[in-house]
């Protein structure tokens, strides 16, 4: 990977004229050419991305693929793809696309094809997800499971959910899944209410296999279930590992014949592609799961090999750097309008703030621009009536992508079309906004004084100009929720490799976890601590006041 300054780039600087250039263009003035949706969507498969409704003009994103071009995005594509450590600070290839390799050939990483390794796992992951979907793995007393509680947290915990919930329709519904991932006792005690230890299967999810949080989990679940089983020989029917740390699994108790593994080069928060997505396997059974790795694999395909014009994952990531950069937008939202996608905005917290929240380029110095923004939203309406006040009148900019299915896995009554109207409404209402002009002829017409007028109007015009993509899906399918998430994780990977920073690791999660091992003994006993700031110090000896009650 090279390490080259954007901001000293030929195009930086075409875009910083763009930007003078074109400042007081709105993006319903370009709407005077009737050919803008034509030009500026890109219909791939069952998918539409519109992203017309930008301040982009067509020079801009010319202009943006130059700087794409120029930071060496497509050298930076083929190392991907080709096993290249690109996860340099962790001397890692980075092959979640391998994971969904279809097609099977050869990806070699140090010379040697990772291929045989993956299908072998994903043939055991066959096996096992066969028998728990179809009631064939047995529980400790002969009853078949009923219960899987998935123990994992961050890219072993949220990739899981999110997916599960999104493929919902699919599930079989005579499984229940529990996710448990905070340390907080409550996570776990509550799920553990819910279960019974005859029919319960424990995944123990965890790259490393030494996350505080999972393994005080995972330690928990273990003896509350011997707690009922009083068999360790029992273990092996209820409790699974999905790790890539052998070692670890085997000295916490579980079987080796039990785990499922996978590898250095999988980052966690790209891993549900992996033996971290045994969960969602099980509950909607292996064939869905890897129509969900087809559909990755086809925007793998996509991302690769289309001009960058035309190439969905490049054209929202150089977006979202105009908007970042030139724009002043520090943060986007993600807006799904389904029911079931309600954790796809949280899942993207991590897949790209993980990613690309760092100031630190490539050859170590301190950024002179912003990289990743703030990643947040909600599903729609429900946003609608919470935080959209903000996005319409308030003074941040925020770049929003909407995203929609045609056909709605629930068509009752109107439900569908209300739902719909409201997200083509909304991208609309954002680019178009209300002018003083329209709002007093309108309040003219209700019938409103003219000194009322003047005191509400202003309160009630839209600047509109807000940005937005409009991603329309026929329908969510394992299969277009596979490309929906390859999308994301491809646009997250450009923007890392424009912003000349290192999007694989994640040292920024380090020192706190570091200081709350350190911490964790000086909370044991009554002697007052000392050891930290006045703060610090004020508030551990505050909390060990307050526990004696
Ligand atoms: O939050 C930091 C992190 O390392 C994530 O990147 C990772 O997904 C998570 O912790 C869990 O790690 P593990 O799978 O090793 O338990």
């Amino acid at each position: 990977m090279n390490a080259i300054n954007p901001t000293t780039t030929p195009a930086w600087t075409r875009l910083l004229e763009l930007v003078e250039k074109h400042k007081n263009d709105s993006i319903a003035s370009h709407f005077q050419y009737h050919g803008r949706f034509d030009e500026f969507s890109v219909r791939f498969e069952d998918l539409l991305v519109d992203f017309s409704k930008n301040r982009i003009s067509d020079g801009i994103l010319a202009a943006l693929m130059d700087l794409a071009r120029e930071t060496g995005v497509h050298e930076a594509i083929e190392s991907m793809f080709t096993g290249e450590a690109i996860n340099v600070t962790e001397n890692r290839a980075v092959l979640h696309t391998a994971l969904r390799n279809r097609k099977g050939h050869p990806v070699y990483v140090d010379g040697k094809d990772v291929m045989p390794d993956i299908n072998a796992v994903l043939a055991q992951m066959k096996g096992f997800a066969d028998k728990i979907h179809g009631g064939q793995w047995l529980g400790y007393t002969g009853k078949p499971i009923k219960s899987l509680v998935n123990i994992g947290i961050g890219g072993s915990d949220l990739g899981p959910v999110m997916v599960t919930e999104a493929l919902k329709p699919f599930q079989n519904r005579d499984l229940e899944i529990f996710f448990v991932s905070n340390v907080d006792g409550t996570h776990i005690a509550e799920t553990l209410k819910k279960v019974d230890p005859e029919t319960t299967l424990f995944f123990i999810a965890s790259k490393t296999f030494t996350t505080q949080e999972t393994m005080t989990n995972a330690h928990t679940a273990r003896s509350w279930f011997l707690e009922k089983a009083k068999d360790e020989a029992a273990v092996a029917k209820h409790f699974v590992a999905l790790s890539t740390n052998a070692k670890s699994v085997a000295e916490f108790g579980i079987d080796t014949a039990n785990m499922f593994a996978f590898w250095d080069w999988v980052g966690g928060r790209y891993s549900l592609w992996s033996a971290i997505g045994l969960p969602i396997a099980c509950v909607v059974g292996f064939d869905n799961f890897e129509k969900l790795l087809a559909g990755a694999n086809s925007m793998d395909e996509h991302f690769r090999h289309t001009a960058f014009e035309r190439n969905i994952p490049m054209v929202l990531a150089m977006i979202g750097i105009w908007n970042t950069n030139f724009q002043g937008a520090t943060s986007e939202a993600i807006l799904p309008y389904d029911q079931y996608m309600h954790r796809f905005a949280a899942y993207f917290q991590q897949g790209n703030m993980e990613s690309n929240g760092k100031y630190v380029t490539r050859s170590g110095e301190s950024v002179n621009y912003s990289t990743g923004p703030i990643i947040w939203g909600e599903p729609g309406t429900n946003g609608q009536h919470a935080f959209y006040q903000l996005i319409h009148q308030g003074t941040h900019l925020i770049p929003c992508d909407f995203i929609a299915p045609a056909i709605s896995h629930n068509p009752i009554g109107d439900h569908h079309p209300k739902l719909l109207s409201n997200f083509f409404a909304q991208t609309e209402a954002l680019m178009k906004g209300k002018s003083l002009d329209e709002v007093s002829a309108e309040m003219k017409k209700a019938g409103k004084s003219d000194e009322e007028i003047a005191k509400i109007a202003p309160h009630r015009v839209f600047e509109g100009n807000r940005p937005t993509n409009s991603i329309l899906v026929k329908e969510i399918t394992p299969y277009t929720l596979g490309q929906l998430i390859a999308m994301y994780e491809h646009k997250i990977f450009v923007q890392g490799v424009v912003w000349n920073i290192f999007s694989f690791d994640q040292w920024g999660v380090e020192l706190g976890k570091v200081l709350a091992n350190g911490i964790l003994p000086e909370l044991a006993g009554d002697e007052e601590v000392t050891s930290h700031d006045s703060s610090t110090n004020g508030l551990i000896n505050t909390y060990k006041m307050m526990r004696k009650g």
